[in-house]
């Protein structure tokens, strides 16, 4: 077997883990209460769509959008979900012209265990005023118990906030390790908002501890 066959392999095998998992994560249950219940939410990376299926649930309209839909496709005939079959990972991103997202805005966009740090700045670009972005991925550290290893695939210490600074207000922020969660590991996990003060220029809002 060559590298890439193995390196492929064991990529399919880590997602496949990762799909086994149906619940919503913690973190997202956690702040979802704040995203309001006709909210345009955007489920990045959705595999088997976990966390947008939630925010349906609730009453949203959801994108879904992955590389692989296959754990979707008993949405593609849902009046409130949208399922975009795309690489995140080109040189251009969906928000760019001719995308599948062009000059869309949404309400809440969610990542959960997915990274790739060129669309960070985009997705926050992205979040319509009042518009929360909800992030939970493994982080450095995560590389002495488990995959994934590769630091192209762990936050640094801290890169969540330094991501968002001076663009959202963040109203929690975590990075260490969870031993209980859907998948143990250290992460790193951030709920933030795009309040008017970042936008606007507008009044800065208070939000509800969890
Ligand atoms: C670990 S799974 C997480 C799935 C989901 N967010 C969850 O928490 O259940 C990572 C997902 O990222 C997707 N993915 C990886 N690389 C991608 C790419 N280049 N473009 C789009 N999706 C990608 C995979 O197909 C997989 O569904």
């Amino acid at each position: 077997m060559t590298k890439n066959n193995q390196t492929n392999n064991s990529a399919d095998q880590l997602r496949a883990m990762h799909l086994r998992i149906t619940e919503t994560s913690p973190w997202i249950k956690r702040f979802e209460h704040l995203v309001p219940k006709a909210a345009r939410v955007l489920d990045v990376a959705a595999g088997g769509g976990r966390h947008g299926r939630r925010f349906l649930e609730l009453g949203a309209s959801v994108t879904f959008i992955d590389r692989d839909i296959s754990g979707l496709s008993d949405l593609l005939n849902s009046e409130k979900a949208r399922v975009i079959e795309a690489d995140l990972e080109t040189t251009t991103t969906p928000f760019d012209s001719g995308g599948h997202l062009e000059g869309e805005n949404f309400d809440a966009i969610i990542v959960v265990n997915y990274l790739h740090r060129p669309l960070l700045g985009v997705l926050i670009e992205s979040l319509s005023t009042g518009g929360f972005f909800l992030y939970e991925t493994f982080a450095r550290g995560n590389e002495k118990f488990a995959r994934p290893r590769n630091p192209k695939h762990l936050l640094e210490s801290g890169e969540l906030l330094t991501t968002v600074a001076g663009k959202l207000q963040v109203i929690a922020y975590e990075h260490g390790q969870l031993n209980v969660a859907d998948i143990p590991g250290v992460k790193q996990r951030l709920c933030a908002v795009k309040d008017q003060y970042y936008s606007t220029g507008g009044e800065l809002s208070t939000y509800p501890f969890a």
